[in-house]
């Protein structure tokens, strides 16, 4: 099934098709790991919406992608609790480690870091995603274990 396929057969889960934009908007992201103008074009005609609406909801929100990023995304919180607990010296050590810069791409191509507000793990800080993946009580050592998980 490809993604217009896949994203027609998902709205019909939904009472109108607007309801269904932000879970095709997402199908179409899991595809290619971010939404080209392609990718909105396909879900503004699997659901029969304005382009204009697509793109607008899909800026709207950080969570889509609107160039390439690398194969796993990391986003590292930074936010008053982390960064009281160290984040900020993780992203440095990230930085040396790895040669990523906050909204850049590995050299690889493996993973792209970002760096996020609070993602209500305050009390196990510092704290961080890869991909959907929830970790936290970061430490320099830690980390790479963890991104080393992540091919
Ligand atoms: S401040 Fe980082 S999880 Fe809340």
């Amino acid at each position: 099934m490809d993604i217009f396929e896949e994203i027609r057969a998902l709205s019909e889960k939904y009472p109108d098709r607007r309801g269904a934009l932000l879970h095709a908007l997402y199908v179409a992201q899991k595809d290619a790991g971010w939404l080209s103008q392609e990718a909105l074009n396909t879900v503004s005609n699997a659901l029969n919406l304005p382009q204009a609406t697509v793109k607008g909801v899909a800026t709207f929100y950080s969570m889509y992608k609107h160039r390439p990023m690398g194969r796993h995304l990391i986003q590292l919180c930074t936010n008053v609790a982390c960064m009281i607990m160290g984040a900020e010296s993780l992203v440095d050590f990230l930085k040396g480690k790895y040669g990523v810069e906050p909204g850049g791409t590995t050299g690889d191509g493996r993973f792209s870091l970002v760096i996020m507000e609070c993602i209500g793990a305050c009390d196990r800080a510092p704290a961080m995603l890869v991909d959907t993946d929830f970790h936290s009580d970061l430490t320099e050592d830690n980390i790479v274990e963890i991104i080393e998980e992540y091919k």
